[in-house]
């Protein structure tokens, strides 16, 4: 197939291997985004389509925005880059001030780096090498979650809990997986479910297998986004918590979706009122504008960093990504926080939920729906099967409804939505109808 408009041969559609896509599939007929604004991508064919899923929930405060495009435009013509390694430039040092002042209490050490993965993977570095750092060596066993998500790299998929993202790869490193908490019980629950915080106990189980002595750390996502949002039920992060204090065991929170606006706050963390031992960010940081993470660590573990650091030239942790911290991505991050806090997004972010909450779930009539789950300005459906086919209706869905001008994205037995910040109540309405008439098509002759 050749493309008129924009030009793309046959030749070069086969190049490109892409990502977490269907490559055959999406080469019989491409879906190509050529430019965007506000809300809305504009596709090959000049059609507008509305972003549901705001990227890939990096782009809350829509598509382009003037005030973050000046500022990497700047930078660009300023400092485009400098070394990562044993120099600095301004920007990382505000920047990190400027997060800190955003975090829970004690959380205020910020490591950069250039994606979500890396967070992942650094913060489960940073984890093992501080308790060896502490003369605890044997603690190194890692703890996650079935359904969670952290990620592609070796460390993320070990403690990740996708099968599907893990199957083909072999060993990973030394991990163990909580249960999941979606319960029958729960369905169609509005917000966090109210069943489900004994759940959290199973890592007493854990300690019990394993011991202690040997585990490192305990990571999950507050509230779980790839496996097709999952919010915590009442009392469970609370509950991780005090176990990982009873027995000296850190816990990671991967806010790579849920940090920097989603929830209604800059940090899921914040709002459960429960703080990690480390914070994994990245995505929305910048609003998707440049590739950007970040581990964020409590003081006492940077402090424990340094006091062990041998003498005063010699790294007190090797590790570092050549893109850590990259002027243009901290000039579009503080960009974006300037967006954040003079616009006064959260507020706007907090009053939208209840209209989101109740619009996603005026889908529960739709035959397909299996259950619906919402927090924030996040929202997931699953949907019912077709026979040996688990995949297939959310994939039908999500294409009817970039048919239909609207994108959300499909993932496992699920399509999920996760609006623009600033989203009105037409663009929602038209959104959930379009929705609603993609899942009845589906409906119609198959559960
Ligand atoms: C919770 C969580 N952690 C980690 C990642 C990985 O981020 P990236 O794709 O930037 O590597 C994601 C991406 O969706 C995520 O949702």
């Amino acid at each position: 197939m050749d493309f008129q408009h924009p030009p793309i041969s046959s030749e070069q559609l086969a190049a490109h291997w892409m990502p977490f896509t269907a490559n055959r599939e999406f080469k019989q007929s491409p879906r190509i985004i050529e430019s965007a604004e506000g809300h809305y991508y504009t596709d090959h064919q000049g059609r507008q389509i509305f972003d549901g899923l705001s990227g890939l929930w990096t782009c809350g405060l829509g598509h382009c925005h003037p005030k973050i495009a000046q500022a990497v435009s700047e930078q660009a013509r300023t400092l485009d880059y400098s070394p990562a390694f044993q120099f600095g430039h301004p920007k990382s040092f505000e920047l990190a001030e400027r997060i800190a002042s955003l975090m829970p209490e004690g959380l205020n050490r910020v490591f950069f780096t250039g994606s979500g993965s890396e967070s992942v993977d650094s913060a489960l570095k940073i984890a093992r090498a501080y308790w060896k750092k502490r003369g605890k060596g044997s603690k190194t066993k890692l703890i996650g979650r079935a359904k969670g998500y952290h990620g592609v790299n070796f460390g993320g998929i070990s403690v990740g809990g996708i099968g599907a993202n893990r199957a083909l790869y072999g060993e990973g490193i030394a991990s163990d997986h909580l249960a999941h908490t979606l319960l029958e019980d729960n369905l169609f629950s509005r917000g966090l479910p109210e069943q489900g915080a004994e759940l959290a106990n199973e890592l007493e189980q854990k300690v019990l297998l394993h011991g202690a002595d040997n585990i490192a750390a305990v990571i999950v996502e507050p509230v779980a986004g790839s496996a097709g949002v999952i919010p915590p039920p009442v009392g469970y992060l609370k509950r991780l918590r005090e176990i990982c204090n009873q027995h000296e065991i850190l816990l990671i929170f991967d806010e790579v979706i849920t940090g920097f606006g989603r929830m209604g706050s800059y940090s899921a963390a914040e709002l459960f009122g429960v703080t990690p031992d480390l914070m994994t960010i990245a995505k929305q940081i910048t609003n998707g504008v440049v590739p950007m993470g970040a581990v964020i660590a409590k003081q006492e573990i940077y402090d424990t960093f340094m006091d062990t650091g041998g003498a005063h030239y010699l790294l007190e942790l090797p590790h570092g990504y050549t893109y850590s911290a990259h002027p243009i991505a901290c000039a579009a991050a503080l960009a974006t926080l300037d967006v954040m806090q003079d616009e006064g997004v959260l507020a706007q972010v907090r009053d939208l939920t209840p209209v989101f909450e109740s619009k996603v779930h005026s889908l529960r009539s739709c035959d397909v729906v299996a259950d619906i789950r919402n927090f924030g300005l996040a929202a997931g459906l699953t949907l019912h099967s077709v026979e040996g086919q688990p995949l297939l209706n959310p994939y039908r869905v999500a294409m009817a409804c970039w048919d239909k001008g609207f994108y959300v994205r499909y993932g496992g037995d699920t399509i999920q939505m996760g609006i623009p910040f600033r989203t009105t109540e037409n663009e929602l309405d038209l959104m959930i109808n379009a929705l609603g008439e993609a899942l009845a098509e589906q409906s119609k002759d198959e559960k």
